[in-house]
């Protein structure tokens, strides 16, 4: 048996790609480049396969979940595909009461609010994500040396959504329940720690070659209270898969103070949103790191030319790093044009040829 992990095995498909050369902060031919939401709503193609399926259901197929991956890479020629999925699937698959209503988001039938409604998140098994299992078999073999990420939400993220019961702009009783009873809050975030670092394992055992942790929502958060009360449970995430080898992601919006943090917590790679230039948020993580970022996304509804002038200013910023990754700093918008961003793909591709 050979237990080095994929990404650091020289002989595997992916290893050599310009992606993982980046994630490792080597030198590249060209800078990588793959979008948040590359998958969804922005492509025909999309729309057509889920047609009649619900979100949930449809992640839940791993022929579907495979066809719907790997849509992106063959239009847009992006450098990695990552999974179709969401981040509450690994909280259905224990059984909570959730579904993801179009255009809304996810929404909890039972909200979790109290030490009794703890007993409700128990462990994930590979068992109850067996399709998760499959897909990523399937994905691998079709997509040869294009590496595949695998996600998962992170606890602080995860839990705005229990304690919500569905999307939030203030996050009150997320907050009420951090300040208000910190051991149950402790508590809930080591639970879903243990959950999210489960189902990442499940992804990279079956063949992903990266995996990145959305803490989408962690910006609403004062640097005290991130360390104090987040950043023990993302760091126990990390912690869990560093084994593996693979590069580790770590993405939020707003998270312009926090992006030292967000380093600190263990992550390989740093996603910056478009409020922070690159060469500053790599001053604020500090050496060591590669970073990954960062197009306003609403920038791929302008004109050409500006589209590109926007570009062009993050691969200045990003050319300055050890490692640069481009995305946007969100994910694509559902009404963005597709050719779009099959253009912005060639174009930082041509733009960074060495
Ligand atoms: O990036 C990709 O291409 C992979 C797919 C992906 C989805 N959700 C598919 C999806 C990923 C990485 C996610 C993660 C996710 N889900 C996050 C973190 C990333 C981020 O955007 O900050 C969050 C916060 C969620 C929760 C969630 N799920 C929201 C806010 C929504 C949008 C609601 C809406 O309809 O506008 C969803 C639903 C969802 N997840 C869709 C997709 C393609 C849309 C559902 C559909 O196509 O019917």
């Amino acid at each position: 048996a050979n237990d080095t992990p994929a990404s650091r095995q020289p002989q595997t498909a992916t290893y050599d790609s310009a992606f993982l050369r980046a994630c490792r902060r080597e030198p590249v031919p060209y800078t990588p480049v793959w979008f948040m939401r590359q998958a969804g709503r922005s492509l025909p193609e999309y729309r057509k396969v889920r047609e009649g399926i619900p979100m949930l259901e449809s992640c839940m197929r791993p022929e579907l979940v495979a066809e719907i991956t790997l849509q992106p890479v063959r239009r847009h020629d992006v450098d990695a595909a990552i999974y179709f999925s969401d981040i509450v699937v690994p909280l259905k698959a224990i059984g909570i009461d959730l579904d993801i209503k179009p255009g809304v988001g996810p929404v909890v039938e039972q909200p979790v609010r109290t030490r009794a409604d703890l007993r409700r998140l128990r462990d994930l098994t590979p068992e109850d994500v067996s399709y998760v299992t499959e897909a990523v078999g399937l994905l691998v073999r079709e997509l040869g040396p294009t590496p595949l990420i695998g996600f998962a939400g992170a606890p602080f993220t995860l839990a705005s959504y229990l304690i919500e019961g569905g999307p939030s702009r203030t996050y009150e009783n997320t907050k009420a329940m951090m300040y208000g009873d910190p051991e149950l809050w402790a508590d809930l975030l080591d639970r879903l720690s243990d959950i999210t670092a489960a189902f990442l394992k499940v992804q990279i055992e079956a063949g992903a070659s990266a995996v990145q942790l959305f803490d989408s929502w962690a910006g609403a958060l004062s640097p005290a209270d991130y360390r104090r009360s987040v950043l023990p449970a993302s760091a126990k995430v990390f912690r869990a898969v560093a084994g593996y080898g693979v590069p580790r992601i770590h993405f939020g919006v707003g998270t312009g103070e926090l992006l030292g943090l967000m380093g600190e917590a263990g992550a390989d790679v740093v996603g910056v949103d478009w409020r922070v230039p690159l060469d500053e948020a790599a001053r604020r993580v500090g050496p060591g790191k590669a970073l990954q970022g960062n197009l306003d996304p609403a920038a791929l509804f302008a004109p050409r030319r500006a589209l590109e002038a926007k570009a062009r200013e993050v691969l200045d910023a990003g050319a300055k790093l050890e490692g640069h990754v481009f995305n946007l700093g969100h994910g694509v918008m559902p009404n963005t044009d597709p050719d779009a961003l099959t253009r912005l793909v060639e174009y930082v591709h041509t733009q960074t040829a060495r």
